[in-house]
């Protein structure tokens, strides 16, 4: 009876084990993380769908290394220990090889870590502050970094909408956001602009009376608002209420289609600095915005652009690395030379790359195209 047992859980199990084995050999996994809910969930259905259309199309193509490719996705819900906890349940559990993600830096810097200590790859999608690369040599980033983006909109504000005097708005409690003030700060005034007032406010509150009465009586000509859409959306129309009648001038976190939603009139006439514009007129952007929209049926933010681009950029990098150990990797990544979506990625020696920026106006609450500014 036993021996009869026995016999049968050794033929179950080796049935079984050859498939487990085989699966597992079949494929190659990779981590991907975005926010999916949060404050900032539209990066989050962008990001992810970048991350998908680029790994069907490696997989329609054969996958990497002669095998499909895995995408385990995980939500970070916009929050640093979240961000901690996938990182390490993406190595630990889902044996990822590399991972691409995420968006936010604060939530970057919480990954970034986990990610170097495993020896596993991460590239940052849109993460812009420097500090997240600076964590270590497996961590890279597709997207352009905080002191060039500063500088563009600083410059954007002090030559194209002849400003003389700024005043910034910023969340104490994000790295993205208030390095970004401190960046386009830096840059205004060693053009010869004057800041009259450079406010921070705590993450999550909803009103910026306060703040906005004391920058505004300094009567800036231009608000630099480094905030989140769904922030900005808020400062822009009590900025209103409060009587301010010019420009407010942002970087990246203002991309998703929810600004215009919620702000309305409020931000007619608006400027903000991006990493790409659909309406590029370059056939590597033209064919990604067609395949994009086919799919999803929406047009692709920024967000959708740097994932597909990160995606890209990683499985290229396991391809030339002819395998997936985390160090073989790094080292192809470190040479990357890749035309992708958002430019031609080089890394430099911090491992970010060197890219243009482009300045968005929102007129007729539509995003629109306004110039390309390279470094
Ligand atoms: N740059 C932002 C950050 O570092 C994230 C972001 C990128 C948001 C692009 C929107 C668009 O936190």
């Amino acid at each position: 009876m036993k021996k009869s047992y026995l016999v049968a859980l050794g033929l179950a199990v080796s049935a079984i084990l050859p498939f487990v084995g085989c699966d597992k050999n079949k494929e190659v996994v990779i981590g991907g993380v975005a926010p999916l809910t949060g404050e900032a969930a539209t990066f989050g259905v962008s990001t992810k769908n970048g991350y998908d259309l680029a790994v069907a199309e490696w997989n329609a193509k054969g996958g990497v290394l002669g095998k499909q490719v895995k995408l385990v996705f995980a939500d970070d819900k916009g929050d640093p220990a979240e961000g901690a906890t996938v990182y390490t349940k993406l190595i630990e559990q889902d044996k990822a090889c590399a991972i691409v993600g995420t968006v936010m830096s604060k939530v970057s810097l919480a990954g970034a870590p986990i990610c170097q200590a495993a020896k596993i790859p991460m590239i940052a999608t849109a993460s812009t502050n420097p500090k997240v690369t600076g964590v270590g040599n497996f961590v890279f980033r597709a997207c352009f970094i905080d002191p060039f983006q500063g500088t563009v909109g600083a410059k954007f504000a002090f030559d194209d909408l002849k400003a003389k005097k700024a005043a910034c708005l910023f969340d104490v409690g994000n790295d993205y956001t208030k390095g970004l003030s401190e960046f386009f700060k830096t840059k205004f005034t060693a053009l010869g602009g004057e800041i009259v007032g450079f406010e921070g406010h705590a993450t999550g509150t909803s009103d910026f009376k306060a703040q906005l009465t004391k920058v505004l009586a300094a009567k800036p000509d231009v608000l630099y608002v480094s905030d989140y859409y769904s922030d900005v959306a808020i400062i822009a129309k009590q900025a209103r209420e409060l009587g301010f009648k010019g420009p407010l001038v942002g970087g990246d976190g203002w991309d998703s289609p929810k600004l215009v939603e919620i702000a309305g009139p409020a931000v007619e006439g608006c400027f903000f600095t991006n990493h790409y514009a659909k309406e590029d007129k370059a056939p590597i952007v033209q064919d990604f915005v067609k395949k994009y929209t086919a799919k999803y049926n929406a047009a692709p933010d920024a967000l959708a652009a740097l994932a597909y681009d990160a995606t890209n950029i990683m499985l290229d990098a396991i391809n030339r690395a002819g395998s997936t150990d985390g160090t073989a990797i790094q080292g192809a990544l470190v040479k990357t030379d890749l035309k992708v979506v958002t430019g031609q990625v080089k890394f430099d020696g911090d491992r970010n790359p060197v890219k243009s920026a482009v300045i968005i106006e929102l007129k007729g609450g539509q995003q629109v195209y306004k110039t390309t500014v390279a470094p």
